[in-house]
């Protein structure tokens, strides 16, 4: 049995958009840890990074993260290299580094960085040394191809020296852990998180408050789709025609028609912010001379040369955003060569996802399955994460296990602030993956 020597732990949400932390001590409650100057915006740090070229700095290439990228980033977007979503390509053995300016980062060294500016960020707030670090991880890791193994080896290399010791907990235990200090009864409880990246969804049966442990986990599911994929459906719908994807190019004597492949990286936030490399524009470059409508695939190279990505990102968030509270939003994007103007109903878009939605449905079942539990023998739900606002996703709930079994909040922290408590547990072993 291992016990918190320090005595301090830090939970850290690591997530596809959005990084939290919070800390606890000596077997207390947990306190987000909030960000200090202008840029701030309290707890939540945009899991992002902007680099720019500054000869001031060691090796030329100065770097941001958080809403300081974002900053930093809507100063010069010319200049700059934003990029966001990176956890997502943790597991993926296609992804071996992203191409910045003339430098090239692995995974890790991209976390690094990430890591170093947010600790900067948090002041003493975020006191690492010497503390017990607490990191969620998805149960499924985003992407086709996903290599958990791999992820492990990157994930550990990017959080080496951080903290005294790290453990790593499935993200939907640290919600679980978040909701059970609300709960006074024995409950079975079925998290679920739905964030950028992923969708999580764990099974656990809380004790009374006195009760140790308080939390045992029954079971785990999990899938790579999650509001990344939500706005990557809306960029196919509303930009990508514009772009010339469905439409035709030449080869040799044959018109054919311009294969998708071409487009997948651009509707994936983590890909489309690396596609700014000689490469994929010499490649871009091809098609547009033999394509039917060179124009369309001018706008493309337009929209990434000009690393109009972000703006691109924001647009789609606002609309997605405004379809979770009203029944129709309109889609503005203006950039490169584009001018996009539409109205979506919320019907368009849930009929958009529907695909991705079922696919959620049947991980839920998966984690019902893996428990041998039928839906009667879940006491409440907790719904969680950014996503779980958008109400075809909350419908998935209260259709199989009613409305006054639903409870929800904390979508952005809870899973930092059960991550710390977590940390306070003198069996942390027996949580860590
Ligand atoms: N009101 C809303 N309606 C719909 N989607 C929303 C809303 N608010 C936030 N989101 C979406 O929630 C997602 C971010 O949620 P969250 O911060 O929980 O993810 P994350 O923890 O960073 O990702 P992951 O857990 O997958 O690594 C984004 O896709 C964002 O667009
Ligand atoms: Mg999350």
């Amino acid at each position: 049995m291992q016990t918190n020597a320090a005595g301090r732990a830090i939970g850290l949400d690591f997530g596809t958009t959005n990084t939290v932390a919070a800390l606890s001590r000596d077997g207390g409650s947990a306190e987000l840890i909030g960000f200090e100057g202008a840029q701030a915006s309290g707890s939540v740090f945009r899991s992002a990074l902007c680099f720019w070229q500054d000869e001031g700095v060691r090796g030329g290439l100065a770097y941001e993260a958080g809403p300081w990228a974002i900053a930093e980033y809507l100063d010069y977007p010319q200049g700059s290299r934003f990029i966001q979503s990176f956890k997502s390509v943790a597991a993926s053995p296609l992804f071996e580094h992203a191409s910045v300016f003339d430098k090239r980062f692995r995974f890790e060294e991209l976390g690094q960085r990430f890591l170093e500016r947010l600790t900067g960020h948090a002041g003493s707030g975020l006191d690492t040394d010497g503390a017990r670090i607490v990191v969620g991880r998805p149960v499924d890791y985003a992407g086709a191809r996903a290599d958990p193994a791999l992820a492990r080896e990157r994930y550990d290399r990017m959080f080496a020296g951080f903290g005294a010791e790290v453990h790593y907990v499935y993200e939907p235990l640290g919600a679980a852990f978040s909701f059970a200090s609300r709960l006074t009864e024995p409950t079975t409880v079925l998290v679920a998180d739905f964030g950028g990246g992923t969708s999580d969804f764990s099974i656990v049966r809380v004790a009374e408050p006195e009760a140790r442990p308080r939390c045992v986990p029954l079971s785990s599911s999990g899938v790579g789709i999650a509001g990344d994929r939500f706005d990557s459906r809306i960029v196919e719908r509303l930009v990508l025609p514009l772009l010339g994807k469905g439409g035709l190019y030449r080869s040799f004597d044959k018109i054919l028609e311009i294969p998708a492949g071409y487009f997948s990286d651009f509707s994936d936030w983590s890909k489309l912010a690396l596609m700014r490399n000689r490469r994929t524009l010499d490649e871009l470059g091809k098609l547009r001379r033999s394509a039917v409508e060179p124009h369309a695939i001018d706008r493309m190279i337009a929209v990434i040369e000009n690393e109009l990505g972000y703006a691109l990102y924001d647009a789609v968030g606002q609309l997605k955003r405004t379809l979770s509270s009203e029944d129709r939003a309109s889609f503005r994007f203006t950039g490169g060569g584009l001018d996009i103007e539409a109205e979506v109903n919320r019907a368009d878009f849930e009929g958009w996802i529907a695909p991705d939605v079922a696919r959620i449905e049947a991980a839920v079942d998966q984690a019902l399955a893996r428990a041998g539990m039928a839906a009667l023998g879940i006491d409440r739900v907790f719904l969680t994460g950014g996503s779980s606002l958008i109400p075809a996703i909350r419908a998935i709930f209260a259709r199989r296990f009613g409305e006054d079994r639903i409870g929800a909040g904390g979508e952005l922290t809870s899973i930092a602030h059960g991550l710390a408590l977590i940390g306070q547990s003198e069996d942390i072993a027996e949580w860590a993956v």
